[in-house]
């Protein structure tokens, strides 16, 4: 049988998943020194590590080519979810919030306002679920322009220090989501593979309640 594939998620979450990993006794010498390589052995153990955009983590699990996958609750909510959400990992904190230019009276007003986000669908949900008509934009990164260069009223966006609204004179309005890291499984890898994927998951656990 194929190793088991653990799709990470590339970029802000990799470096503290790999961390988590050494911790959980994995040999993670092939993932530190992968230049190029997207597919990574880990020597020792029946695993393979896949390193991909948050997104793309997703598709992998719920098409059964990763067995398991680390992923943010903000590509979660996003994007939906048929595959196993089975921990919270707590690293990768930080809430999804709503924020407008400091000062404005983002409520006020008869005007439908236009919301800028990189996650539309956690932003029509949020204000479907207030009752209020928005015209939701997608934007792809530095979401903090929109309202600055006057596209959007207001944005839905990861804060995480806040540096990024204070320095761009925006203040949050309005807490959507407190989200961070999650382990994700395949629907049909836990059962076919369940014995392999349990034990995954407790070295995982143990080694989080360590840190705790
Ligand atoms: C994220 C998020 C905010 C910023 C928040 O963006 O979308 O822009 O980080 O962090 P802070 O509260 O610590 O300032 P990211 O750096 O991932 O880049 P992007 O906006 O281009 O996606």
């Amino acid at each position: 049988m194929r190793p088991l594939r653990l799709a990470l998620t590339k970029g802000r979450l990799e470096e503290i998943t790999v961390e988590l990993l050494e911790r959980m006794g994995c040999d993670c010498s092939q993932i530190r020194q992968k230049g190029r390589r997207l597919i990574l052995p880990v020597p020792g153990e029946n695993l393979e590590v896949v390193l991909a955009k948050s997104a793309d983590v997703i598709t992998y699990v719920e098409r059964g080519v990763c067995d398991m996958g680390v992923v943010g609750k903000d590509t979660i909510m996003e994007m939906g979810s048929s595959f196993y959400e089975v921990l919270d990992l707590g690293f990768g904190a930080c809430r999804f919030m709503l924020a407008a230019p400091k000062g404005t009276d983002f409520y006020g007003g008869y005007r439908t306002k236009v919301i800028a986000t990189k996650y539309p669908a956690v932003a029509r949900r949020f204000f479907e679920k207030k009752g209020m008509d928005v015209d939701v934009v997608k934007i792809e990164g530095s979401v903090e322009l929109a309202p600055l260069l006057g596209l959007a009223d207001a944005i839905v966006d990861l804060v995480e220090t806040g540096a990024t609204l204070r320095e761009n004179g925006l203040e949050t309005l309005e807490e959507v989501a407190q989200v961070s890291a999650r382990l994700i499984v395949n629907v049909a890898s836990q059962k076919l593979r369940q014995e392999e994927i349990g034990a995954f998951l407790s070295r995982a656990e143990a080694q989080l309640k360590e840190g705790r």
